[in-house]
């Protein structure tokens, strides 16, 4: 059984329309992530789950219980916002405290589920502290403290590490998900930063204009993006127009534009009869710049460097292949042997039938 069934969903504010007929399901103990971009309906559909929305029509069922009729303090959720509002006039331990408010427990109760939860997020000792001279890394955790001191089913966290610097973000995503996956608390997590949403989740829904486009494991929809939006919003992805030639048992073969003739895996093209257009999505790291006698293992092709940025890790190449309309762009790991290569040179790229996947041009 789902810990959360949401069905046919519909939310109108007025004549906008903002989500529109959201169906899914999240796993008990799942960490899953609502990704895309601002405006396409994640905190609304975080704050349906919650209880704070008045839906226009569908249903929402948490751990077998339908939430028609159940406010939101009476759900077995909890929400960390997106503007995460701690007090500042209180110290660590009474903001942590206040979760627990409607349970009018006894002092020494309270103090003892404090300091465990205080333990859990890593602000050990910082009760006494006054939570105005925290750093924006420990407000977020005494937010997050806050919340999960009533052990709720579901932690609702909408966007809770946007206010922090990259390092700081990185440190609190690993945390985050550690916790996560020590309490077993089934977390929805609204993001719209892809990596955070790629490293972070067990499954992704990625959202635009109030629908849910794909909903698949990390993994899957960076390999398999079910539209050319997905592929476009989810990391770099170079898209190429396909001529579609012929479906054979073991996949499809095409003609891309600029690179040639492939016979696509058929687990990287879509299901069922293809419908043309195509296009083949093809990211940075599955082209290689191939080295002075170097010949790839299936395919290549050849093209003149038309920029060249370097950053660091990686060098990225942007090639201009016959036959394409613009360059394809291709990342190369800076190893310490590997020559990078300058603007105008000629370079040949290796790639293979399972660099592409093929999407409907739609
Ligand atoms: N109370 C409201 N009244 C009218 N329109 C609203 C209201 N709340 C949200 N909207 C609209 O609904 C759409 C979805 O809003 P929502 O806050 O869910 O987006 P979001 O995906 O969380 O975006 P962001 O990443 O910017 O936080 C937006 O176009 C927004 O303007
Ligand atoms: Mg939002």
């Amino acid at each position: 059984m789902a810990m959360i069934a949401l069905s046919h969903i519909q939310k109108y504010y007025g004549e906008y329309h903002a989500l529109r007929d959201v169906s899914c399901d999240i796993e008990e103990g799942e960490f899953f992530s609502l990704l895309g971009p601002s405006g396409c309906g994640k905190t609304t559909l975080l704050r349906t789950i919650a209880g704070f929305e008045e839906l226009n029509s569908g249903t929402v069922t948490i751990a077998g219980q339908p939430m028609a009729n159940v406010p939101p303090n009476k759900r077995p959720t909890n929400m960390v916002f997106q503007s995460y509002a701690i007090f500042p006039h209180m110290s660590v331990a009474q903001n942590v405290a206040y979760g627990l408010r409607a349970r009018r427990l006894g002092r020494s109760e309270t103090d003892g589920l404090v300091g465990d939860v205080l333990r859990k997020v890593g602000l050990e000792g910082y009760g006494n502290r006054a939570a105005h001279a925290l750093s924006g890394g420990q407000r977020q955790r005494v937010a997050l403290a806050r919340a999960l001191i009533l052990k709720p089913k579901v932690l609702l966290l909408d966007e809770p590490l946007s206010a922090l610097d990259r390092n700081l973000r990185e440190e609190m995503q690993t945390e985050l998900r550690r916790l996560q996956k020590d309490l077993g608390i089934t977390f929805v997590f609204v993001t719209h930063d892809q990596d955070e949403a790629l490293t972070m989740s067990d499954r992704v829904a990625v959202m635009f204009d109030g629908q849910i486009a794909q909903l698949s494991k990390a993994e899957e929809l960076y390999r398999r993006p079910a539209t050319k939006r997905v592929a476009a919003f989810f990391g770099a992805m170079n898209i190429l127009p396909a001529a579609f030639i012929e479906r054979t048992e073991t996949g499809v073969s095409v003609q891309i534009a600029g690179l040639g003739h492939a016979h696509v895996p058929a687990h990287l093209a879509p299901p069922g009869a293809i419908i043309t257009p195509l296009c083949a999505g093809v990211r940075p790291e599955l082209l290689t710049v191939l080295d002075p006698g170097q010949t790839a293992r299936e395919h290549e092709a050849t093209g003149i460097i038309t920029d060249v940025e370097y950053r660091g890790e990686l060098t990225y190449y942007d090639i201009q292949l016959e036959g394409a309309d613009q360059p394809v762009v291709v990342s190369m790991r800076n190893t310490a042997d590997r020559q990078i290569l300058t603007e105008g040179a000629t370079a040949r790229i290796g790639w293979g039938n399972a660099s592409a996947v093929l999407l409907e041009d739609t």
